[in-house]
């Protein structure tokens, strides 16, 4: 991991993911925002505990740090059943048939990354998900032969960062699907304020309204922003976070006003300059940036695409005028702190 990706790298340090555990949301109600999501869920919710059913399986799709894992076990806390977490990438077939030989009525069954799952272990899904069965190969070879399990009801949640990735036959199983989209900044300064109150440090509004809006839309970026402020709040101030203190943590960190870190200052910088402004292959872009073409598309694009500095075009990834006009304002302020 690179360092400049501090706030917005998936893959987390032991004890940030216990932090981070501590400030998930447990129940639907605590979950700031996404309110068509919230709704739906609810409702379906409801309507599977009202028949004592099993929940339809549910699949969650948007870039890291939205809150997908916390839904997954919000899910789980308002069925009040068991959970099973696994990370598709690393599941085998024989893990599947594990998980699922040991799961309870009405039990979620957590998939992280689903799109990753390989192509055997996605397999002897399909009979589990359609009709609770599983269809297991006993010996070798003309001796072999398959039995069949029933599975008591359960419900997969599956989480992805694009519905895309996934097979069009494992989509289809997936009975409620649902997109988490970037928040807006009143909902993660309540994120920043709720998280502020968990950590017990005080925080002034309009201090929360600051790291809002430089998050990237992201409650996961806007609390990791919050405990490096807290850090800087405490080791120089008394402690409580005002927007001064909020700023100066800011810029040590490089986050600028809108929530650009310096690498993806970089990755503009790198299409305007190098590339004449585009359109240039990610592939290419990656290499100049040193680092991966999947780390390029799924962390920093986003956000940037989300703000209208870039452009996806058949050819390759362009700046727009406003990606420009950022660049110059981010220069000119770069240039003033050198003046002083
Ligand atoms: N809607 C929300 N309300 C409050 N906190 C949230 C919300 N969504 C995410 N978070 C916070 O952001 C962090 C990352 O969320 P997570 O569920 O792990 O995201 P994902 O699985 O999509 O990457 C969590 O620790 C949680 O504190
Ligand atoms: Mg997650």
């Amino acid at each position: 991991m690179s360092s400049t990706a501090q706030f917005m790298t998936p893959a987390l340090r032991d004890d940030e993911e216990e932090v981070e555990q501590s400030l998930r949301p447990r129940r639907l109600d605590e979950f700031v925002g996404q309110a068509r999501v919230k709704e739906q869920l609810a409702i379906a919710l409801e309507a599977a505990k009202g028949r004592g059913e099993a929940l339809d399986h549910v699949l969650l799709v948007g870039p890291p740090g939205l809150g997908k894992t916390s839904l997954a076990h919000i899910i789980r806390e308002e069925l009040g059943v068991g959970i099973r977490s696994v990370a598709g990438p690393a599941l085998e077939r024989k893990d599947v048939a594990a998980i699922l030989t040991a799961v309870e009525v009405r039990d979620v069954v957590f998939v992280d990354e689903i799109h990753r799952l390989s192509r055997a272990a996605e397999e002897i899904l399909y009979p589990a998900l359609e009709d609770f069965r599983l269809d297991i190969v006993m010996g070798q070879g003309t001796a072999a032969r398959t039995l069949t399990l029933d599975l008591p009801p359960f419900t997969l949640v599956g989480a992805t960062t694009r519905t895309g990735l996934l097979t069009s036959p494992l989509r289809d199983r997936f009975g409620i699907t649902f997109r988490l989209d970037y928040y807006e900044d009143g909902e993660l300064a309540a994120i920043v304020r709720r998280s502020a109150g968990i950590l017990g440090v005080e925080i002034a509004d309009d201090a929360a309204d600051e790291i809002a809006g430089r998050a990237r839309g992201t409650p996961r970026v806007g609390n990791r922003i919050l405990r490096r402020v807290r850090d800087v709040a405490e080791v120089r101030h008394q402690g409580a976070i005002t927007t001064a203190i909020a700023r100066e943590a800011l810029e040590l960190l490089e986050v600028d006003e809108a929530g650009l870190e310096r690498l993806d200052r970089e990755l503009l910088r790198s299409i305007a300059e190098k590339y004449a402004g585009g359109p240039v292959g990610l592939n290419t872009l990656a290499a100049a940036l040193g680092e991966e073409p999947d780390t390029i598309e799924y962390v920093y694009e986003p956000y940037l695409l989300q703000l209208g500095f870039i452009q996806r075009t058949p050819r390759g990834r362009t700046i727009t005028a406003l990606g420009r006009a950022h660049l110059g304002v981010a220069s000119e302020r770069e240039a003033d702190a050198r003046l002083f």
